[in-house]
């Protein structure tokens, strides 16, 4: 009998507390899809940045590109990655159920992204004034990205590569993990 009193005089306080919890974890899921739309729009405005630095030679500015660069970088690989770690199931996120199963391959090609954007802030160091002939793709270099997508297979082959075709194999990135990760 007094544990059925007892159990009355703090239930309500239980209930509370587990709708506090319930209350707490939703807002944590939804922070979290917040938070990782908001670094990838901060992605795009970056990769736009960098773009319009291509595509107009003359307004390349080695601290902003570095900047954009940075921006990305410090959004990829394992911070972009630790975004998708649960399936939240909250209504405005667009993520694919899928990133769970191939965890390992949406990990690999957060880290693509993350190499990309190294390459690039590496590039914008080495050329500190104009824009120079070796960040830009030699005519006729094959954009495509080979038997291997985008995928990096090593150090060497990004450090000796032109800066607009990391950039390009870097765009090419995101398409891929949104082809296959992200919900339409
Ligand atoms: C490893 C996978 C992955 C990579 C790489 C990636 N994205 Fe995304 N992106 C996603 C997923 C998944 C979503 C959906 C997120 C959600 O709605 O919760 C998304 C959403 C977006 C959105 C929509 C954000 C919103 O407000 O709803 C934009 C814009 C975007 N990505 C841009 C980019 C750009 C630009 C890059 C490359 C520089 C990039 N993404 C790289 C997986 C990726």
């Amino acid at each position: 009998m007094k544990l059925t009193a007892d159990a009355n005089k703090f239930g309500p306080f239980a209930f509370m507390a587990a709708v506090l919890m319930t209350a707490a974890m939703v807002s944590a899921e939804e922070d979290v899809v917040t938070i990782r739309q908001a670094d990838m729009k901060a992605m795009a405005a970056a990769a736009k940045t960098i773009s319009g630095m291509f595509k107009a030679s003359t307004t390349y500015k080695a601290s902003e590109f570095k900047w954009a660069a940075d921006t990305i970088r410090d959004r990829s690989g394992g911070v972009l990655s630790a975004h998708f770690a649960s399936a939240a199931d909250s209504r405005q996120s667009k993520a694919g159920p899928n990133i769970l199963e191939e965890r390992d391959r949406f990990d690999r090609i957060a880290n693509d992204l993350r190499d990309y954007a190294v390459a690039l802030d590496a590039a914008a160091q080495k050329n500190p004034g104009p824009m120079t002939a070796s960040m830009r793709m030699k005519p006729g270099e094959a954009m495509g990205s080979g038997p291997f997508g985008t995928h990096v297979r090593n150090e060497d082959e990004l450090s000796t590569m032109a800066a607009e075709h990391a950039f390009h194999l870097m765009l090419q990135t995101c398409t891929t993990c949104h082809t296959r990760f992200r919900m339409e």
